[in-house]
């Protein structure tokens, strides 16, 4: 019998609401094959800037590396609650940066998936989706502007400046465009290079990276595209692409468009990547605007469980199956308030009820 510790950070807004959901669809799956998952619950985020003053306490640092993998919620808060904390503390960067950097987690795994079947959840036409949307976007995490030296001050004439560096140094190239070929060999054999080396000398040296790593996948067919033109490609013809790669803040932005065109942020989830252990989390933030309403859509938290059971755990088929429970939900006519209006054919779930079905389906697949 194997056993799994996992850390349990929920975070904030809808967090503590999608995890609970997550955790239901881990209990099931627990009891229906030889593991345990042993549970720890850790703060994390502005809860816990509120309970100890910190937004990653030490205590929850030591939780993280004494497991074998975290699922995390998101966390935030509105922009008026979010003055209420020190700007270094408030927990995108008093948290969620420095858990990265801490962990490592430099490869950034972004599903962006909508099956023929549920096209009516896009907001673009049914001609532009064809078969169905099937991406990986794969973000380089610990690397560039948002971790670069930062200046604010005041100039030589007293001007208020502020100057943020973006750096990546060959390793860090390298490491994030070994894990896209190595997806690509895994699917279409096709790898769609994100950049921006017409302005910006780090997408000069990343080329220059990609090149020379390149020499080790052959059979990857490698297509360069300017950062800006792919975001409207993503709405044009996202069919197009199958593996993306990009550095840091470009994988930020455009996985966020990524979600728009499935219709809904609720729909990725997502998977953070070191060398030993790893982390999983929806893309999207906490939702203030819905926070505590029974209404987040617990995809992306349930689907950050599945991709934690085939990467960190190697349950591939048990993976399998909470894909193929989530999507018979939809199948079956129902569905969440982000993706459908109540004029449509669905009949809408709470976030709770969501998470039911999810679990009665995955218990008749087994
Ligand atoms: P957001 O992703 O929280 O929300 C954007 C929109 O998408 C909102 O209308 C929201 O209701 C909707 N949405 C997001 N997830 C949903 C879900 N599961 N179900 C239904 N609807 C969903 O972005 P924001 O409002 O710009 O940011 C809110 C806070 O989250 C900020 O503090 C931000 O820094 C933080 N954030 C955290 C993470 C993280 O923890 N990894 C990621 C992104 C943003
Ligand atoms: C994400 C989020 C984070 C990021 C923020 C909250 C630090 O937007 O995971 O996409 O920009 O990486
Ligand atoms: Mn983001």
């Amino acid at each position: 019998m194997k056993n799994y510790n996992i850390a349990i950070l929920s975070g904030d807004g809808i967090g503590p609401e999608i995890m609970k959901e997550a955790i239901k669809v881990l209990k099931v799956v627990e009891s229906l094959s030889k593991v345990t998952f042993n549970l720890t619950e850790a703060d994390f985020g502005a809860n816990a800037y509120f309970k100890s003053g910190h937004s990653f306490p030490e205590e929850t640092k030591k939780i993280c590396t004494s497991s074998d993998a975290i699922l995390k919620g998101p966390v935030g808060l509105g922009y008026e609650e979010t003055q209420k904390i020190p700007v270094d503390q408030q927990p995108e960067r008093g948290a969620i940066l420095p858990l990265r950097k801490f962990l490592n987690t430099y490869a950034n795994i972004r599903p962006v998936y909508l099956p023929k079947a549920l096209k009516s959840f896009s907001p673009l036409k049914a001609e532009i989706i064809k078969e169905g949307i099937d991406i990986v976007i794969v973000r380089e995490l610990v690397g560039g502007l948002y971790f670069g030296n930062k200046e604010v001050g005041l100039t030589k004439s007293g001007k208020r400046y502020v100057k943020e560096t973006l750096e990546y140094d060959e390793d860090q190239i390298k490491q994030i465009l070994l894990v896209a070929f190595n997806i690509a060999m895994k699917r279409k054999k096709v790898l769609h290079n994100i950049h921006k080396s017409n302005v910006l000398k780090s997408s000069v040296l990343w080329n220059e990276i990609l090149e020379e790593v390149s020499i080790q996948f052959p059979e990857v067919e490698v297509k360069h595209q300017l950062v800006d033109s792919a975001a409207t490609f993503l709405c044009l013809n996202p069919t197009m692409f199958d593996v993306m790669v990009m550095e840091n803040m470009f994988g930020d932005i455009l996985s966020d468009q990524a979600g728009g065109i499935l219709g809904s942020l609720g729909l990725m989830p997502s998977a953070c990547l070191s060398d030993d252990i790893a982390y999983y989390e929806p893309s999207h933030g906490s939702a203030p605007d819905i926070a505590g309403k029974n209404m987040a859509n617990p995809y992306s938290m349930i689907g950050s469980v599945a991709m934690m059971l085939e990467y960190s755990f190697g349950m591939v088929e048990e993976s399998k199956k909470v894909w193929q429970a989530m999507e018979t939900v939809f199948i079956q006519g129902y569905s969440t308030p982000d993706l459908s209006s109540s004029a449509e054919d669905f009949i809408i779930l709470p976030t709770n009820e969501f998470g039911d079905k999810v679990v009665e389906i995955l218990k008749n697949l087994h």
